[in-house]
């Protein structure tokens, strides 16, 4: 347990107090840090001794914001406003010396205090805008003042930190020394002001230079952030907090601040991105890790060069990592090796990287033809063409030349890895490794557990994914794991609602509207329809006769339309144009598949789409928790935040579902049973949570 006592101490040295919050592992301002805070400022006002005050954070952050647990719940005194002007009034000099992380209420306590010294791995930043918020103890009001109105509202509606030196540059830091301790170089600062005889600068006081300027440069940002913050609450209400800032008396602006503060504290959007902030950081808290070590993780081998191997190849080797590339023969590995260095050359042209750069990242690359050049790796990723006999094959290969104790991942989308394990002599060291595409782009790495897997190969995976500085996510073993499985179904739902009226566009549209930057059809269109058409056909032979098939995809598919590569698909992209135009010729093609079924179309809202689309989606994600494919339910939701582009506000299919509440979903999809029993089947857990009367969320805590 926390209490002021010790997570705020006070320690005289001289005639200077040092105040340090020692609340790891972060120093959130939760409760006690506030008390504790405030009675150590009100100590030192009192004790005739001390002349200045340097405030200053143990362990490796100064101070990492608020404390998010305690949002939503109820306010307990004092507030961190409250104790930011009680830092700031102080009669004595407040120096704050950041050393680490001094971000949101962290840095907000750090513009309270008289003056700002920064060491070289500070960190300055306001990031409330991650979270649905704005700065909400003063930072709308104080940073304008240090550092102007444009760069302090840009600052905010980024979320990006400052390095020591970008934070001096910026005015909101007046010195920078070197070292890591803050109390030695913060206590030679603030003996340096005393001795000078320094003013009490406090930041309210400063004045904004050149209003009008000020404000029309806030027109221009508002009008940016209403066109690019595509339905955030929060981004909006910090250009008004800062106008206010720049319009009205420094107490005036306070007020509005909070105000607003309270608006986006109170949002749906806050709730979900909050639970996305710590639902990521769970992801990599599984079974294995409590009792296993990762193997030794040195070098790396990724099998075949193609889309994925490349994008694999990039990942690892931004991460550091020495990797041998094998592909099949001398004209593939040419083109393995040319789809690697297409990436770096990308960024050369962007002026993001040197051609000594690339060549000090190439050094660590090795292409080859012959499987002995990767006897001595000690994590092999198979990429190759997605067939489980050629995927058999290339393990074999792996048994044959790997030392022991090797780790044998395989990137399959929907192969049977307990399969592939099966097949050679060490199942105990293969797992899946599922990237997503571009691999050296998307977040989102699904670890995909099969049934013999050793511990310490799971995490090892994790500890790959953590230097690949991918978001992690633990799955079971079933066709498409978490995402693709979950993906399909709600596909399926899109196709029926075509089916059934809407067309394609409509959909898209409702599915952008709900905060998705694309909708499933487009999606469709830029991987390419022939992957899809590719599965159906596979498929075709073990679908339930029972179960409708909607074949548009197909009509378009037989037409070689695949999409944005070969210049058509559901929509179409006049010479090469990369956002699609409505196509007459697909709404005849689904307009015929309707009268073949003796289908007449009705009308959908958006709403309506998105309660079905959701539905499926929820359902099955249902599904997949309660056969331990996810871990559990925030599992499922980082899947679709990182890998699906599901909107970040609304937390994850899962915490939607919880937000909306599961008997509203678990009626529509009894509802839509009346028209589709084997489609819509609602997944028993669900059934279950709502007879309890219970929440995902209750899952989230229990395992
Ligand atoms: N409150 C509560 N817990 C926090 C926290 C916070 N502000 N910041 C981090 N944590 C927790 C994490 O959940 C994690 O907990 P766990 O170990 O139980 O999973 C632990 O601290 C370590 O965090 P990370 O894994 O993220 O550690 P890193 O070293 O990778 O990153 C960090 C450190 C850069 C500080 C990162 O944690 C971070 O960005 N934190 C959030 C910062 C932030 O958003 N601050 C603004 C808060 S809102 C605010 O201040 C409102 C105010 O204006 C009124
Ligand atoms: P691709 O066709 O672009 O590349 C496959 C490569 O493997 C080719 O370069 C081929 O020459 C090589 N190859 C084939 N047999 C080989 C062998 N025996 N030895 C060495 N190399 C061999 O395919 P892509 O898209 O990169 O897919 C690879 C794997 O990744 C598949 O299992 C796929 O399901 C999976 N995947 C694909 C995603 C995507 O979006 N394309 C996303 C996630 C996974």
């Amino acid at each position: 347990m926390t209490n002021e006592a010790s997570v705020v101490r006070a320690v005289r040295h001289g005639d200077v107090q040092v105040i340090s919050i020692s609340n790891p592992p972060v120093n959130a301002l939760g409760v006690a840090v506030r008390q504790g805070l405030k009675q150590a400022i009100e100590q030192a006002q009192a004790d005739a001794g001390v002349r200045a005050v340097l405030v200053v954070g143990e362990g490796k952050a100064f101070i990492a914001g608020a404390d998010i647990r305690e949002f939503g719940k109820p306010p307990m005194p004092p507030s961190l406003p409250e104790v930011c002007n009680q830092i700031e009034a102080s009669a004595k000099l407040v120096v704050a010396a950041i050393h680490g992380p001094a971000l949101g209420g962290g840095l907000e306590v750090a513009m309270s205090a008289h003056y700002r010294l920064a060491l070289p791995a500070a960190k300055l930043g306001l990031p409330e805008v991650n979270l649905g918020l704005l700065p909400g103890a003063g930072g709308t009001q104080r940073a304008p003042r240090l550092m102007g109105a444009k760069a302090a509202a840009e600052l905010m509606l980024s979320g990006k930190h400052l390095s020591a030196r970008a934070a001096q540059a910026a005015g909101l830091v007046d010195r920078l020394a070197e070292g890591e301790d803050p109390v030695a170089a913060g206590l030679a600062y603030v003996n340096e002001l005393l001795e000078q005889g320094a003013p009490l600068r406090r930041t309210r006081n400063l004045a904004i230079a050149d209003k009008a300027a000020a404000l029309a440069e806030l027109d221009a940002l508002q009008a940016d952030t209403a066109k690019k913050s595509r339905g955030l609450f929060s981004p909006l209400k910090i250009v008004e907090c800062v106008r206010a800032a720049v319009e009205l008396p420094f107490d005036e602006g306070l007020a509005r601040e909070r105000a607003l503060f309270v608006e986006c504290l109170n949002s749906p959007q806050r709730a979900g991105l909050v639970h996305a902030f710590f639902a990521e950081r769970e992801t990599a808290k599984v079974p294995e890790a409590r009792g296993a070590a990762p193997r030794a993780l040195n070098r790396v081998a990724v099998i075949g060069g193609g889309t994925m191997g490349a994008g694999i190849t990039v990942a690892a080797l931004d991460a550091g990592l020495p990797v041998v590339m094998i592909e099949r023969d001398a004209e593939s590995i040419a083109r393995g090796q040319a789809n690697v260095e297409k990436v770096y050359n990308g960024l050369i042209a962007k002026g993001r990287m040197t051609e000594e750069g690339k060549a000090a990242i190439l050094a660590r690359y090795t292409p080859s033809t012959s499987y002995e050049a990767i006897a001595d790796v000690d994590l092999v990723i198979e990429a190759v063409f997605e067939d489980i006999e050629v995927k058999k094959a290339v393990f074999q290969q792996l048994d044959r030349v790997c030392k022991p104790g090797a780790v044998l991942a395989t990137n399959t989308s929907y192969l049977d890895i307990d399969a592939i394990a099966g097949s050679i002599s060490r199942p105990q060291d293969v797992i899946g490794l599922h990237f997503f595409s571009p691999a050296n782009i998307m977040k989102l790495l699904e670890i995909v557990v099969p049934a013999r897997v050793s511990p310490d190969v799971v995490v090892t995976a994790f500890e790959l994914a953590r230097r690949m500085k991918k978001i992690p996510v633990r799955a079971g073993v079933c066709d498409g794991f978490i995402g693709n499985r979950i993906l399909a179904v709600y596909k399926q739902a899109a196709d029926y609602i075509m089916e059934d009226g809407a067309s394609p566009y409509e959909i898209d549209e409702a599915v952008r509207g709900f905060g998705y930057p694309m909708g499933p059809f487009q999606v469709t269109d830029l991987a390419g329809g022939d992957i899809g058409w590719a599965t159906r056909k596979r498929r075709a032979a073990t679908r339930d006769p029972k179960a409708r098939y909607v074949e548009v995809a197909d009509r378009i598919c037989e037409r070689g339309w695949f999409g944005q590569k070969t210049g058509r698909g559901f929509y179409l992209y006049p010479q090469g144009a990369r956002v699609g135009q409505a196509d007459p010729e697909v709404l005849a093609i689904v307009d015929a598949e309707r009268q073949k079924k003796g289908i007449a179309p009705r009308k959908f809202t958006a709403e309506e789409i998105m309660r079905r689309y959701m539905a499926a989606m929820v359902n099955e994600g249902a599904k997949v928790v309660e056969e331990g494919i996810a871990l559990r339910p925030l599992d499922v939701d980082v899947t679709f935040l990182s890998g699906y582009g599901f909107p970040r506000f609304r937390g994850g299919p899962m915490k939607y579902a919880d937000m909306v509440g599961l008997p509203a979903i678990l009626e529509d999809i009894r509802t839509f049973a009346k028209e589709d029993p084997l489609f819509w089947k609602p997944a028993p857990l669900l059934e279950k949570l709502v007879a309890e009367g219970k929440d995902f969320a209750s899952l989230n805590q229990a395992r």
